[in-house]
Formats: structure tokens, C-alpha cells, sequence
């Protein structure tokens, strides 16, 4: 079972996770938060953490596997000082904090665009961010499901051919509590940063940069070349001489492992 004090006493954070809600057992955290905002009870910054997440969303209407206990699911209210059209970057920040947290554990984790997490071109987590605009304001939930001490035998047979976990990487288990501890301290400081370097800090953590890719879009496949994001938070693919900037979608790139997780 996860240890809220646990995280609590590692936590540097001024804002990120002094609130934490913790459900042995769930649909959705991403759900959750939002229903405690609804309720008007959620505060800047405010986590909610799950052992058992039952309905995981997954981006583009999918859906995302937790393994109970072993897995870390969660998700957190932020309040971006960015106009809407670079809201982007919120969920790209989050890819560079968790990259960061991994490599410190000595795992050798990479960004798929948009921001999937990866190592050796599998999949070791997601995230999921949804946002309102109400006038001036601007609300997300961003949610982060990560594998973390998971064997293969503990995914659904259909997903072990494109997931790892930190576990399986490093070949030791590794707290979960100082990993969610660690990814709110580096958010937290790229926040504070005013999200100027995302941009080029996420470049540099990216499997495919410059790579040829296929862009699964909404008017169907496109074959192109991936030259980065922009400070929008847009995926730049060059096509015959154009440059196509893309809000969301997927991609497939020739070492890539994930695509068949779709
Ligand atoms: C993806 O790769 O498709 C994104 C997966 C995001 C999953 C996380 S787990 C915590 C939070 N709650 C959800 O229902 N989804 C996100």
C-alpha cells in the first residue's frame, strides 16, 4: 500500500502535492480530481494517488492498465500561467520531470511525442492531460501512470510485447512514494522556471528527433520527418518541404516498439 507520509516526507514542494488524496481503489484519478473540483474542495497543486485504478484513461479515448500495488497512478490539479495555446507545454514539462526522476533511479527513459515515456523504444508510462478554460482561467488535471515494479507477467498478455517497468529496467524495485516525491520536485521547479527551457530540455530527452515518422492524424497517415516541438508545445513534422504542426495524434518511428499498443 502506498504511504501518503511517505511521499509527504519526501516532498521539497512549496505547492505541488501538499494536498494529497489517496483511494486504495479507483476508477480514474484524472475522474476523481476533477469531481473535487467540482465540488469546489480541490487546491492548486492537490494530488490524488491510487493502489488499484479500474477504468485508466489513456490518451485518444483509450484506455491505460495499472497493475494494483505495483504500479504508480496519479494525477494533479494545476493552475498554468500560460494563455490556452501553449498549454501544450504542461504535459511536455511533465514528460522532461519524469524523465529526470527515472534517470536518477538509473533508468535511461525517452519521450515520444506526445508524451509517452520510454525505454529501450517500450512503453513505461503516459500522460494525460485535461484542461477547462473558464474566462482567464485555466485549469488541468494532468494524470501520470507509470510501471514501475511490475514483472512482465503482471500485464495483460496482448500488452507484454510494448511495456517495461522501472523494475524490469533496473532489475531492482524501486520505491514509489521518492519516484511521485521526486517527479512533483522537478515539475514543480520547471513550473517555477516559467516553462521557458521545455522546449529544448524536451528536444533533448526525445527517442525520434529528426527521425523519419508516420503521423496518424485526423485526415489520416502522413510520412514525414520529426524536427522537434514548438513553444506552443506542437509536434514539428516536415512533409515534402512543409512543415505540418500537429496538436495530437500519433506516431510510429522505425525502432518504435509502442505503435502496436494502439
Ligand atoms: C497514455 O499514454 O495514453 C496516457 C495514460 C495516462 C494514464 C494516467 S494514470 C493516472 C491518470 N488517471 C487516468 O485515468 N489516466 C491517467
Amino acid at each position: 500500500m502506498l504511504s501518503v507520509k511517505l511521499v509527504q516526507d519526501n516532498l521539497i514542494t512549496r505547492c505541488l502535492g501538499r494536498e494529497i488524496t489517496y483511494y486504495p481503489a479507483t476508477d480514474s484519478t484524472n475522474d476523481d480530481l476533477w469531481s473535487l473540483f467540482d465540488r469546489g474542495t480541490a487546491v492548486n497543486g492537490q494530488v490524488v494517488v491510487t493502489d488499484e485504478q479500474r477504468r485508466g484513461k489513456g490518451r485518444q479515448g483509450r484506455s491505460w492498465f495499472s497493475a494494483p500495488g505495483l504500479g504508480l497512478t496519479f494525477s494533479m490539479l494545476l493552475r498554468p500561467q500560460l494563455p490556452a495555446e501553449r498549454l501544450g507545454l504542461v504535459s511536455l514539462a511533465a514528460g522532461v520531470a519524469v524523465v529526470d526522476a527515472l534517470v536518477k533511479q538509473e533508468v535511461a527513459a525517452q519521450l515520444k511525442w506526445p508524451n509517452d515515456v520510454l525505454v529501450n523504444q517500450l512503453k513505461l508510462g503516459g500522460i494525460l492531460a485535461e484542461s477547462r478554460v473558464a474566462g482567464e482561467e485555466i485549469t488541468v488535471v494532468l494524470g501520470i501512470g507509470l510501471n514501475v515494479n511490475e514483472q512482465l507477467g503482471d500485464f495483460p498478455e496482448e500488452l507484454r510485447s510494448h511495456v517495461i517497468s522501472v523494475q524490469m529496467a533496473s532489475g531492482h524495485p524501486v520505491q514509489r512514494e521518492i519516484l511521485l516525491a521526486e517527479i512533483l520536485a522537478r515539475l514543480e521547479a520547471l513550473q517555477d522556471g516559467g516553462m521557458n527551457d521545455i522546449v529544448l530540455l524536451w528536444m533533448d530527452r526525445c527517442a525520434h528527433l529528426e527521425q523519419a515518422v508516420t503521423y496518424h492524424g485526423p485526415d489520416g497517415l502522413v510520412a514525414g520527418y520529426f524536427r522537434g516541438v514548438n513553444d506552443a508545445g506542437l509536434g514539428l513534422i516536415e512533409v515534402g518541404g512543409e512543415t505540418l504542426m500537429v496538436a495530437a495524434g500519433d506516431l510510429d518511428y522505425e525502432s518504435d516498439q509502442t505503435s502496436t499498443y494502439r
